[in-house]
This record gives structure tokens, sequence and C-alpha cells, in this order.
């Protein structure tokens, strides 16, 4: 399978999904996510798979976000379709009957980050940068990053990378417990797919059913959190700050931000 924005391939039990719009740091846009979105429906239905391993095309981006360029462009009713098409993207991958990994080789930033923490397992580079930078454009995540960082790190950890946007090293994200394994230098790839076919040579009943029962202990407090992400990033999108910050963005020059 092959479109512009995602090429997949299917090997074996296994398959590769490569987010590929480069000039934009594979950065999420509707094309992408609803690419995505058929992919995986493709791989459950017509193609079953026993795992999937998610990156990013090149080597400097997994996904540096939602595309800022396209929200910026966006008014409040398209802003809440596109986030709802992002919110059950992340929730495909989560309730997919197999195990999704994200391999993680660069940016993974704001949507790319949320992308990475829907995933079952995240499998960093060297090179790889965490973060969720939603706060420098005054909006707050979308895709679920709020809820998922605390169900994965915590609430302080949570709590430091949405509120100061700063972004975090492979090596820090292994540490809070963000990233699960850090590749040696160059081999993201390789390390990725052992993980995925010593998963798929497992009885695929089991691990269907581990990754259901894992997810379920935390299922109704992730939905109903999920809510209320998507009301507050509404508010957040309606302000003028919000307009202020992604223009500033495009025109590579800090914001300046007014509180309205
Ligand atoms: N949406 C749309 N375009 C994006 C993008 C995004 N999230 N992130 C990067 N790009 C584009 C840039 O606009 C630039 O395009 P241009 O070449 O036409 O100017 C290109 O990708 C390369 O990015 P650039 O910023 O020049 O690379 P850099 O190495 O200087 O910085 C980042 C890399 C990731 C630190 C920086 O691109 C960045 O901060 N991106 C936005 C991250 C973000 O806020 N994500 C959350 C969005 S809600």
């Amino acid at each position: 399978m092959a479109d512009e924005v995602i090429q997949s391939r299917v090997d074996g039990d296994i398959a590769e999904i490569v987010i590929s719009r480069q000039e934009n740091l594979n950065a999420l846009n509707v094309d992408v996510i609803q690419s995505l979105l058929l992919v995986l429906e493709k791989l459950q239905k017509e193609t079953p798979v026993k795992c999937a391993v998610i990156t990013g095309a090149g080597d400097k981006a997994f996904v540096a976000g939602a595309d800022i360029a396209l929200l910026q462009q966006l008014g409040k009713r398209p802003a809440a379709d596109y986030i709802e098409h992002g919110q059950r993207l992340m929730r495909a991958i989560e309730t997919a009957s197999f195990p999704v990994l994200a391999a993680v080789n660069g940016y993974a930033l704001g949507g790319g980050l949320e992308l990475a923490l829907a995933c079952d397992i995240i499998l960093a580079s060297q090179s790889a940068q965490f973060g969720a930078p939603e706060v420098n454009l005054s909006i707050i995540p979308g895709f679920g990053g709020t809820q998922r960082l605390i169900q994965r790190c915590g609430i302080g950890a949570a709590r430091r990378l949405i509120l100061t946007g700063d972004m975090i090293d492979a090596h820090e994200a292994k540490a809070i417990g963000l990233a699960d394994v850090v590749a040696p230098e160059g081999s993201l790839q390789e390390t990725s797919w052992k993980m995925a076919q010593n998963i798929a040579s497992k009885g695929p009943i089991a691990i269907r059913e581990a990754k259901r029962l894992l997810r379920s202990s935390q299922e109704q407090l992730l939905l109903s959190g999920l809510q209320l992400e998507v009301e507050a990033f509404l508010k957040t999108f309606d302000t003028a700050d919000r307009e202020e910050g992604m223009l500033a963005f495009m025109q590579k020059r800090k914001p300046k931000f007014v509180g309205k």
C-alpha cells in the first residue's frame, strides 16, 4: 500500500507504517490522519498482522505535531472536526487488535508525542526529541496528550512537559518512562523490528487479550478525560492568542500573548 503521505508494507506478520511528509517534518494534516486510519482499518480487516511499527520518514522527525499551517487557517468548527479525527486515530491505534510500536526517529512533538503515546511501546533513536510545545502557540494538546501523558509518566512529568513546552531527549524520556527503549546509534529500525518479531511469535489471542486488559484498567478515566480535553482545546483555539501564536510560528518570530 502506498500513497502520497503514508507508506505501508506488510512483511510476514508485521506491518511497517511510515509517515512521509518530510518537507513539513511529517506534520499531521488531514490527509495523514485519514490515510493512517485507512491503513489501520485495512490491517485489521483485510491483511491481519500480529504487530505494527509506526515511524517517520527521514532522519529528522517522527512527527513534529499537528500541521500548524493547516490549523492556522481553520475556523472553530473545522478545527473541532480535525481534533475529532485526530482523537479517533489515536483511539484506533490504542484499540487495535494487535500491538503498535512507535519507532521515534527524531522530533516527536505535540500531535507526534500524542501519536507515540497512543502506541503500546515507544522506542527512541539516540537523536529523538520529545515535547508538548502547544503552549508556545497558546493552545493545549488535543489528541489525548494531557490524559495519556499522565497515565504513562505520572502527573509530575505531564505538568512539566505540558506547562513548559520544553523538549527532552531520548535518555530523559527513558528516565521518566516515556520511552521504553533507546536504540543504539543507527539501529532503531532493527531494534523495533526485532521487538515486533518477538511479539508476533507469541500466541496472538494472548497478545490481543493482554493488550485489551492492560488498557481497560484506565479506560473510564481516559474517556472522560479525552472529552474534557477536547472542550478545553476548543476554548484555547477560539482566542486571539492562538491566532498570534500560530502566525508567529509561520513568520518565524516570538509570539506576543495578551491573554485574550
Ligand atoms: N506544522 C507545519 N509545518 C511544520 C511543523 C508543524 N508542526 N513543524 C515544522 N514545520 C515546517 C516548518 O514550517 C518548516 O517549513 P519551511 O521549510 O517551509 O519553513 C519545515 O517544517 C522545517 O522546520 P524548521 O522549523 O525550519 O526546522 P528546525 O530544525 O529549525 O526546527 C522544530 C524544528 C521541530 C523545532 C520546529 O520546526 C518546530 O518547533 N515545529 C513546531 C512544533 C510544534 O509546535 N508542534 C505542535 C503543533 S500543535
